[in-house]
Formats: C-alpha cells, structure tokens, sequence
C-alpha cells in the first residue's frame, strides 16, 4: 500500500475528526515531511482535508469520493481484497473494462468502479446515463460455481442484492420491475447489466460480469428530457420531505461495500427460496397487465408470477401461460384507469 493510501485509509477511518500529523507518523512510521506530501497529492486529487496548527489532519465529512480504502473500511466479505478494487475516476464502461480484465483472467470478487462513465451501456443495446458526482457506477467479476442456469438467476439475484444493500445504507425499501430495473417512488433509480464472457472453443461460461448503476442524487442539471419521466434518483435534491434525509451521510464508498457483500452473500445462495420470496415481494409488476415487447412483436398480457430460474409467467389476452426469458425482452406497465 503507498504512503498516500495509507494516510488516508486513517483520515477516512477518522472522517470529521482531526488526526494529528505527529499520530499520523508515529503509526505510519513515516517522517512529518511525507505525511504533508501525501495530504497535499490527496488534495491535489479532490480530497477536502482540513489543517489546523496544533490539531491536526480532517478529512472533511462532505468528502464523498471513491477509494480502495473507504470501501475497505465498510466491507464485510473477506472473499475481496484491496488488490480487487479498481476506483477510477471517469471510464467508458465499468462492464466493458471488468470484461477485458475478466478474459486476462481476474478473480472472482473483482470490482471496478467510477464516477462516472462516458459510454455507460444498458440493456438491449441502450446506453446508460451516468454523470460525475450523483451515481455509483461499477462492475462485479464473478465466476460461476455451479451449473450454467446459475447465471440465469444471477440476475433476479443481483436485483435483490441492491434492494437490501439500499435498505442497510439508506433504510430505503426500493421495488423491482422484472427483470432487474430498480424503482423507488415510481421511478428507475438503478439499472443492471449482467453479461457472461464465454470460452470460445468450449462454449462455457467463464465468468459473469455483473454491472450495477445506481442514481444517488438526481444530476444538478436534471436527467435529460428523454429519461425525465422515468428516471429517478434516491434522493431528491430539494424535496423536503424526504423521509431519510439524515441517512443522505452515508458514503458512496460505504454503499458500493453494502453492494459488494450482498452480491457475493447472494451468489453462494443462488435459486435459494429466501431470495426468490425477496424478489417477489418486491416485484411490483405481479398481478398488473403489462405490454410485452418481443423483437418488433408486441401484446398484452397479465403478469402472474415468477419461476424458479427468474422467468416471468404470464397470461396473454387470448388466455394462453408463457413464461417470459429475460434476454431481447422488455415490459411496460398499463395504467389502470380510474375505478378500475
Ligand atoms: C439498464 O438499465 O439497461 C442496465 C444499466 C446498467 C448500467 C451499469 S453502470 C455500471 C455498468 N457499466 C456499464 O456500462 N453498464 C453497467
């Protein structure tokens, strides 16, 4: 670990509190002159550290970057060291990066992160918007244990994994529409994108890259007029009511260790009944009547459950049972009309 992360792996352990620069030394076993080189390229990286003559060293508590050492601090599983943690400042894609280092062959509980990404992707094709400073955005390495329709239920998974680390970061109780979108006041706060790197010659699964972005605030300029309607954020900025104002102190370090630990609790549990009750409770879209879109295809249908592999069963008009595979899919809600 260099001298710099070390300082501040104390400094976040001590957030809001002053450490001083001779207690820095003294535990670090380095010279005051290195301490003071080290707070100053932490700076010079968008830490806020406060220095106060004859107190000490603060980072100051608004200081809401990502680090290997902020994660470190908030995470349980010990299945993920710091050489696993790649926090970058800006990325194409989180997926994109975590499937090349994935094809190089990195472990499973490989995580790579940023503050944002220039060509965030989405599901079928689309792209995901993910501006510096209002978002988590990263990427899981995971390698499968099991059979291939394992990775099938990886993504019903890893909905639930993100509602239950929103519900220990924030106390948020936030709601899925299948197959992984994430809701909370009607609105997709989260989106996830879960893509298997294949060996060519044998066909099988090498390992899945499990990609999570998840909107914190709303962007200070507002989401783009295409997302404005359905995209949201947990927090509002300005809503006053906001139910869980004082949980907003939570880092974007210690929810990405809240994900971490769900994800790879959850994966030793796969196709377990506890997560397919989770995911059903939370699935919001079971008994509505939703629009289907297959392809250029397109109809009506009743959303009625969910099968054990994460498939959505549904009843079309014509009174026929299909069950939905993720893949090319996508589903609309229909409002209901008043009364009704
Ligand atoms: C969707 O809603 O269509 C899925 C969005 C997935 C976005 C995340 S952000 C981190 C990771 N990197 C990407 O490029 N995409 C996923």
């Amino acid at each position: 670990m260099s001298t710099k992360d070390e300082v501040l792996r104390e400094l976040e352990e001590h957030k809001g509190i002053p450490v001083s620069g001779g207690n820095l030394s003294k535990l670090l076993g380095l010279s005051r002159g290195a301490v003071w080189k080290a707070i100053e390229s932490l700076r010079a990286e968008g830490y806020q550290i406060e220095a106060v003559t004859n107190t000490g060293y603060t980072l100051l508590p608004d200081n809401d970057l990502l680090s290997s050492e902020g994660i470190l601090l908030h995470l349980k599983s010990n299945e993920v060291r710091r050489e696993q943690l790649f926090p970058f400042k800006s990325l194409e894609s989180t997926n994109q990066l975590a499937k090349k280092m994935a094809v190089e062959g990195a472990a499973h509980g490989t995580v790579i992160l940023a503050e944002e990404q220039t060509a965030g992707r989405g599901r079928l094709g689309r792209s995901f918007y993910s501006p510096k400073g209002s978002g988590l955005y990263m990427s899981l390495i995971l390698r499968p244990t099991g059979n291939a329709s394992q990775a099938l239920s990886v993504t019903t998974a890893a909905s639930v994994a993100v509602c239950l680390a929103l519900s220990q970061t924030y106390g948020i109780e936030a709601e899925i529409k299948w197959v992984n979108d994430i809701f909370y006041r009607g609105k997709k706060i989260c989106g996830i994108l879960a893509e298997a790197v294949s060996d060519f010659q044998t066909g099988t699964i090498e390992a899945l890259v499990l990609g999570i972005g998840l909107n914190i605030h709303a962007p200070k300029e507002g989401f783009p007029k295409e997302l404005e309607e359905i995209a949201g954020a947990v927090f509002h900025r300005g809503l006053e009511e906001d139910a869980n104002r004082n949980q907003q102190k939570a880092s974007r370090n210690e929810l990405a260790a809240a994900l971490i630990d769900r994800v790879l609790a959850i994966y030793q549990n796969l196709g377990s009944e506890e997560i397919q009750r989770e995911y059903k409770n939370r699935c919001f879209i079971l008994g509505k009547d939703i629009v289907v879109y297959r392809g250029n295809d397109e109809f009506p249908a009743r959303a009625i459950d969910i099968d054990s592999e994460g498939g959505l069963i549904v009843v079309t008009q014509a009174g026929n049972q299909e069950v939905l595979r993720s893949g090319e899919i996508s589903i609309r809600t229909v409002p209901h009309e008043k009364g009704q």
